[in-house]
């Protein structure tokens, strides 16, 4: 049987769990996987673009376990009454191709990117850092300021956004988090100013300047998650130049990230790298770093195989027959009614005639 796991289903294991510790235990299966990087197969994902935004395709395996997202991303969307990112996967089994897991990622999507976006922030942020900016305070704020809350360390959070209301909303969601200051700044200058990260999560489909060049201070880290597509960005030429950048899969950045700006010989480096210890990670406290984030289908498989396994735990979702349970596996036909399925066909077949008449 496949497992089920509907948005209801998630948001009651997430409050089963607690938001802390999930965010830590899927912070360490990410960690875990992009530590197992070889392991792989890796490819940029496949995405359909329409004036409005993006449809993607997210596929990854291993030898054991072959995992794929659905995923949108229409900026739009929330004047038409839905979120911009909604999303659904698949967990199957390599050796059989039997799905284990159809889950819902819209909300795992907003965790694991958060997730991730701290485990980064460990490895490059300066040590010690307290105080965040938050530009971009919609879908996916509050699970970001949680995230480094809990796994960095940060305990002060300025945030702005162009939409008060998505302001009102991420400051109210966030009002009764014990030892997390939440702050409204008037822009995102004011934001920035004195913060030891910048996070933008912010939605356009356009080569947006969020940040400029005046409002980066020596030593900075900034988590670029917004910039995710051909022709949507956040962080200008000018500011990553000045930086030293970190990406998750080089050529689905290249393409998607905000180095899509910049000459395809920009140097970056892989996150599995420096989490590997390949590679350097920040070199001094007074260096720029950037996490040119766009989101990468191993996050998602470390996301699956971390919530099919909580859910059996907790037992939450619902075991469905999504694909033919044991039996005879050749007789496909016969799972239609079974012994009187060609009488059921046939019985159908013989009643159109007479609607089309009624018609
Ligand atoms: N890198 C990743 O892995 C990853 C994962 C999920 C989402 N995303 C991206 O993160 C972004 C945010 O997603 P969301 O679900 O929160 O979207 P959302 O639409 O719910 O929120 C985006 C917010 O950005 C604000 N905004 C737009 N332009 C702004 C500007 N110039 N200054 C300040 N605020 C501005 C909007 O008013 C809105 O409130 C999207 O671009 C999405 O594609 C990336």
């Amino acid at each position: 049987m496949t497992r089920f796991l509907d948005l209801p289903s998630m948001c009651r294991l997430v409050q089963q769990v607690g938001m802390p510790r999930f965010l830590r235990e899927l912070s360490e299966a990410i960690t875990e996987d992009y530590l197992r990087w070889n392991d792989f197969d890796k490819s940029a994902r496949l995405a359909c673009h329409s004036p409005g935004g993006v449809i993607e395709l997210m596929p990854v395996a291993d030898a054991q376990r072959f995992a794929f997202k659905y995923v949108n991303g229409h900026p739009n969307n929330t004047r038409l009454g839905m979120p911009t990112v909604m999303a659904f996967g698949v967990l199957a089994d390599v050796a059989t191709g039997y799905p284990l897991l159809l889950s819902e990622l819209t909300l795992t999507t907003a965790l694991r990117t958060a997730a991730t976006s701290a485990l980064v922030a460990r490895k490059l942020a300066r040590p010690g850092s307290r105080r965040m900016a938050l530009i971009g305070n919609g879908a996916q704020g509050e699970f970001q300021a949680l995230a480094f809350h809990t796994l960095v360390g940060i305990d002060e959070i300025r945030v702005f956004d162009l939409d008060r209301n998505a302001t009102d909303k991420l400051v109210r969601n966030l009002a009764a988090w014990p030892g997390l200051r939440v702050i409204r700044a008037d822009s995102t200058a004011h934001a920035v100013r004195g913060a030891d990260i910048v996070t933008t999560v912010t939605a356009d489909k356009t080569l947006a300047t969020i940040l400029t060049p005046e409002m980066i201070e020596p030593g900075m880290h900034i988590n670029g998650v917004g910039g995710d597509c051909p022709g949507k960005t956040e962080i200008p030429p000018d500011v990553l130049r000045r930086a030293k950048v970190f990406v998750e899969y080089e050529p689905q950045t290249r393409i998607e990230g905000d180095i899509q700006q910049l000459p395809a010989d920009f140097p970056v480096t892989e996150l599995w790298r420096v989490l590997a210890g390949l590679a350097a990670g920040r070199e001094h406290a007074q260096q720029v770093t950037v996490f040119d984030s766009v989101g990468f289908a191993l996050e998602d498989y470390s996301a699956l195989r971390y919530v099919h396994a909580l859910a059996q735990e907790h037992g939450i979702g619902e075991d469905v027959v999504l694909v033919p349970p044991a039996g005879n596996p050749k007789d496909l036909f016969g799972r239609i009614a079974g012994a009187s399925a060609a009488a059921a066909l046939r019985a159908n077949d013989v009643a159109r005639p007479a609607m089309k008449r009624v018609a």
